[in-house]
């Protein structure tokens, strides 16, 4: 384990068998149709990697970068940084995103998204932390509801680290001292 890690929250193991469950919920839902999966760099790397390969139905794949002002977490304004390749008008989209925390960067999505009029829109979290909520948006399909807790790994950062590692942990509060 790496040693800024406290506690690991969610085993390597026990995400790879909720990402298969949700990769099968979707594959339900979607039949027949073709999706496109946009990702949200870069926390839903990972994620995004794993749950497409157990998506069984064509789908495309497509990357935004977003960034929001403020400090630390997403309460300032959000800009798009890159936007999609190809247009999404009368698609099935899936939106893939790490963490569900105050809701602000989901809810710009949405909107900023539903104005190229797709067939639809859904989203996809790793991680929920419902108890962090500013904005009333939700996700289809959640790998996680969490406590108020940072976590890091499998995509998550914190100051840019960490992303690497394949299980979720919370860090040691040594780990914020640099
Ligand atoms: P929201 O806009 O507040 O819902 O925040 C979403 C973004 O904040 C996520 O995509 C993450 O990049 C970041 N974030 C929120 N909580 C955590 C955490 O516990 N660890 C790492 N990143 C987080
Ligand atoms: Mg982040």
């Amino acid at each position: 384990m790496d040693r800024n890690i406290k506690t690991v929250l969610l085993s390597e193991e026990e995400i790879h068998n909720r990402v298969a469950e949700l990769g099968k919920q979707i594959t339900q839902r979607y039949v027949g149709e073709d999706i496109v999966c946009i990702g949200v760099l870069k926390g839903c790397f990972i994620f995004m990697a794993d749950l497409v390969r157990c998506i069984d139905l064509p789908a495309a794949i497509d990357f935004m970068v977003i960034s929001s002002y403020g400090n630390g977490t997403s309460s300032g304004d959000i800009t798009v940084k890159k936007d999609l390749s190809r247009s999404i008008e009368g698609k099935h989209v899936l939106i893939v995103e790490d963490i569900l925390d105050s809701g602000h960067t989901l809810t710009f999505l949405k909107q900023y998204l539903a104005a190229r009029n797709p067939a639809s829109i859904e989203v996809a979290v790793l991680l929920n932390k419902p108890s962090r909520r500013q904005y009333p948006v939700t996700a289809e399909y959640i790998g996680f509801e969490i406590e108020n807790e940072f976590v890091v790994g499998y995509g998550l950062d914190y100051a840019e680290l960490y992303r690497n590692l394949p299980y979720i942990g919370i860090l040691a509060p040594e780990a914020y001292a640099s």
